[in-house]
């Protein structure tokens, strides 16, 4: 697939690397070429080098990492989201169509509580900042050392309003090593943010958010 990442931190590098790993061709981009070039190079395929997995090389701007991908990555701090989203055009429509995958948690990290008062998810805000976009929500609950690191199963969940866009984000998340739980569609992406809030409240607080969650056996998989 080929994957443009708009963001060059943390949750852009992990998932970059991974994804490079399973053979995607990643282009990143954010408002620094130089750490787009750093990203990439984290990433492991080097600036436009393969390891006989895929490859990862660094866009000049947002809008070159954002044109014409099968998907596009939102990795950025919530502050950052109007403003790289118009360097990428999306204001004007360049994102229309495209896959737009939003891990973005837009809360309050000393605390958890969401940002947003109006009841509304981030992701509907998202949308509403790139016309014609698919977004879908998903990759925001763990943390973002997760997929470039070994590790046991994960679920992702994910919520979207299109039916081809959620199944991209669940081969995405595949190839990350999780398995996609489509929970329903974008509105209830709210739920998902104030669960990753929960989650970040209590890390913040000490506790071991994991302990926190029953654990109640799976009752048979609805696959996307
Ligand atoms: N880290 C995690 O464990 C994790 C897990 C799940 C979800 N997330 C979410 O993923 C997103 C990225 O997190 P991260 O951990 O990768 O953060 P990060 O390492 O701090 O990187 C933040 C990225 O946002 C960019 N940015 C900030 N303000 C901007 C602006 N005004 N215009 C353009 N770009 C801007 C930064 O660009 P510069 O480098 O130019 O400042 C950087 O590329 C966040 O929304 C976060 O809530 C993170």
């Amino acid at each position: 697939m080929r994957i443009g990442i708009l963001g060059t931190g943390a949750l852009a590098t992990s998932l970059g690397t991974a994804w490079v790993r399973a053979g995607h061709e990643v282009l990143v981009g954010g408002r620094s070429a130089e750490r787009a070039a750093a990203a990439a190079a984290a990433m492991g395929g080097g600036d436009g080098r393969t390891d006989g997995g895929g490859t990862a090389r660094a866009a000049a701007t947002a809008a070159e990492a954002a044109a014409g991908r099968d998907a596009v990555l939102l990795a950025v701090s919530w502050a950052g989201v109007p403003d790289i989203l118009r360097a990428a055009g999306a204001d004007r429509g360049a994102l229309a169509g495209t896959v737009l995958v939003d891990p973005v948690n837009a809360v309050d990290h000393g605390v958890g509580e969401h940002l947003l008062t109006d009841g509304r998810a981030a992701a509907e805000h998202i949308a509403d900042l790139a016309p014609g976009a698919r977004v879908v929500k998903a990759f925001h609950l763990l943390p973002a050392a997760r997929w470039s690191a070994a590790g046991g199963p994960v679920t992702v969940p994910v919520a979207g309003d299109d039916e081809a866009a959620l199944r991209t984000v669940a081969v995405l998340a595949g190839d990350a090593g999780g398995t996609a739980a489509v929970v329903g569609p974008l509105r209830r992406a709210r739920q998902l943010e104030e669960a990753a809030g929960l989650v970040i409240g209590l890390v913040f607080a000490g506790y071991d958010p994991a302990a926190a969650v029953p654990h109640v056996p799976a009752r048979g998989a609805a696959r996307v």
